[in-house]
């Protein structure tokens, strides 16, 4: 490879609120492109390209075009709720689309990273390590863990990075848990959170961060973990952005998972341990209070 040259990588689900961050952190890192499907984003500078993935035509298409050397896959539909209630379109999307990129992606020999969830444990034990056995709750998480024996087992130099929750700036179509949580302490509204429900929340610029790192490192291969370094509850998370964005915390609700009986299914653990693939890159990844006090900076330049 030239010293110069940049590798290309195709992104897919870049109009979403994880894609749609990484096009913009990693757009000087790497030859970029990103796909859309429904909602193309109108902005100027970045490669986007249409791309259907339950579409074998449309993968194929956007492959051969952009041959790429590498895939971050990213495109799901990712909502847990709509999941549930649309077994065939997310089966569809979620499994046999990732099966058919992959394939495509072993036909024009390009290393393939699949994107995957916490949500694909339980929840009844957290601090979940790459070993620890995945038991879906969720139609969603079972689509999620179904796609990734799919993946590992079609391409030998697959990368399955599990992510945790995640909180950064807002995406183009979709304005993800800390948007939503955001707006409502900037209007004054109250906001409910669980106060038994804990993730390991990971600010967007720290996956960012990682696949500078691991998209061409082939010590990189099957599963990974990459969350935030504390294990924090909704509620307590909640608690931390009020401080940091000086809003009252009296408009934070606690409530427990029990009192809304459709969250009975919910995971209440699903933290991850992440010690495997951050001792192997020497990553760091920011604590809650940092990472949203890096994200109100974002903010306020964003603003100006
Ligand atoms: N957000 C989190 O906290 C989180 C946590 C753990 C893991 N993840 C994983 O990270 C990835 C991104 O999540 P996200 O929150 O950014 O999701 P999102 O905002 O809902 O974005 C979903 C993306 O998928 C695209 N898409 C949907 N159907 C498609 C299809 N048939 N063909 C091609 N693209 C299609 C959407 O494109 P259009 O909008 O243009 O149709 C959009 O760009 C997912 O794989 C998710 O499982 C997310």
């Amino acid at each position: 490879m030239d010293a110069g040259k940049k590798t290309k990588v195709l992104l897919t689900g870049a109009s979403g609120f994880l894609g749609f961050n990484l096009m913009s952190l990693l757009k000087t890192e790497f030859e970029l492109y990103g796909t859309y499907c429904a909602n193309p984003p109108p902005i100027e500078g970045y490669r986007f390209i249409k791309l259907d993935v339950t579409s074998q035509e449309s993968v194929r298409e956007v492959l051969e075009t952009v041959h790429p050397e590498v895939i971050i896959h990213a495109a799901a539909k990712a909502d847990v709720d709509f999941c549930e209630s649309n077994h065939d379109v997310s089966f569809g999307v979620n499994v046999r689309g990732s099966e058919n990129l992959v394939k495509q992606a072993e036909l024009i020999g390009a290393r393939f990273i699949y994107l995957s969830t916490d949500l694909v444990f339980d929840g009844e034990e957290g601090d979940y390590s790459e070993d620890d056995n995945p038991n879906p709750t969720s139609f969603y998480g079972a689509t999620k863990l179904e796609a990734e024996e799919r993946v590992l087992n079609l391409s030998q130099k697959a990368l399955v990075l599990r992510l945790s929750l995640l909180y950064g700036n807002r995406g183009h179509s979709n304005v993800g848990f800390v948007y939503r949580l955001l707006e409502s302490l900037k209007t004054g509204k109250s906001f409910r959170l669980f106060t038994d429900q804990y993730r390991t929340p990971l600010y967007l610029e720290d996956v960012a961060e990682a696949f500078k790192g691991i998209v061409l490192d082939m010590n990189f291969r099957g599963l990974y973990h990459l969350g935030g370094p504390e294990m924090v509850s909704r509620w307590q998370f909640g608690q931390i952005l009020a401080e940091v964005f000086g809003f009252s915390e009296k408009l934070l609700l606690p409530i427990k998972m029990e009192d809304l009986p459709e969250m009975l299914t919910r995971p209440r653990d699903c933290s991850l341990n992440s010690s495997r693939l951050c001792k192997q890159m020497n990553l760091q990844p920011l604590s809650v209070k940092e990472g949203l006090q890096k994200l109100k900076q974002v903010m306020s330049v964003n603003q100006q």
